[in-house]
């Protein structure tokens, strides 16, 4: 992995490079596939982060699902979440009835997915299921409802695979921890 080409630059170190997070992203959707079988989940995912693992995740399963998006505000330049969440895009579909399967990036503090749980669930869909790729270790990010994770990782600031730091990085292939001088570069 080269990590000197400019998108890999103020990385400090891997931590679950591409062959891992594809390899459990296919177990991850045989999982869905199993678990909706003959239904046809409506798949939500949350902007912009999880743009990267909902295409990947939607290619490795085989059933019919029907794909929509919504954006949050999310932490902006700052890697602390602000605790404020509203919506920035709303979803265009009719959610009514419907077996929703919330697609999220990584839930830090819980905030943000319990928001939308709560915005999703007064529009009275038949259920909601939520697959997170990451979700920290820490006592705020296991009270909120998550039905499958990805990979458990240290409560660290990370980037990569959809995630990013003062918008950059997404484009990255891998999930990385950046060096801390990166971050006190651009820190407002
Ligand atoms: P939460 O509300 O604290 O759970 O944070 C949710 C959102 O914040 C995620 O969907 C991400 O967009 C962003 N976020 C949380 N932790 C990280 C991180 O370590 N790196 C990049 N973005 C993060």
């Amino acid at each position: 992995m080269n990590l000197d080409q400019p998108r890999g630059r103020g990385v400090a170190r891997i931590l679950i490079d591409e062959e891992r997070l594809q390899a459990r992203i296919r177990e991850m959707a045989a999982e869905l596939d199993a678990h909706y079988g003959k239904d046809e989940p409506l798949l939500v995912g949350v902007l912009n982060g999880a743009v990267t693992f909902m295409t990947d995740l939607m290619r490795a399963m085989s059933i019919h699902v029907v794909i929509d998006f919504m954006a949050v505000s999310s932490y902006g330049a700052s890697t602390k979440s602000s605790g404020v969440v509203r919506i920035l895009k709303d979803l265009g579909e009719e959610i009514e009835g419907r077996r929703l399967l919330v697609v999220e990036d990584i839930v830090d503090s819980g905030l943000t997915l319990q928001y939308l749980l709560d915005v999703l669930g007064r529009r009275n869909p038949k259920d909601i299921r939520v697959v997170a790729l990451l979700k920290k270790v820490k006592a705020e990010a296991a009270s909120v409802q998550v039905d499958q994770v990805g990979f458990t990782i240290p409560d660290e600031f990370v980037v990569g695979y959809g995630l990013d730091y003062a918008g950059r990085y997404r484009n990255l292939p891998y999930v990385a921890v950046l060096d801390p001088a990166t971050l006190n570069e651009t820190e407002p």
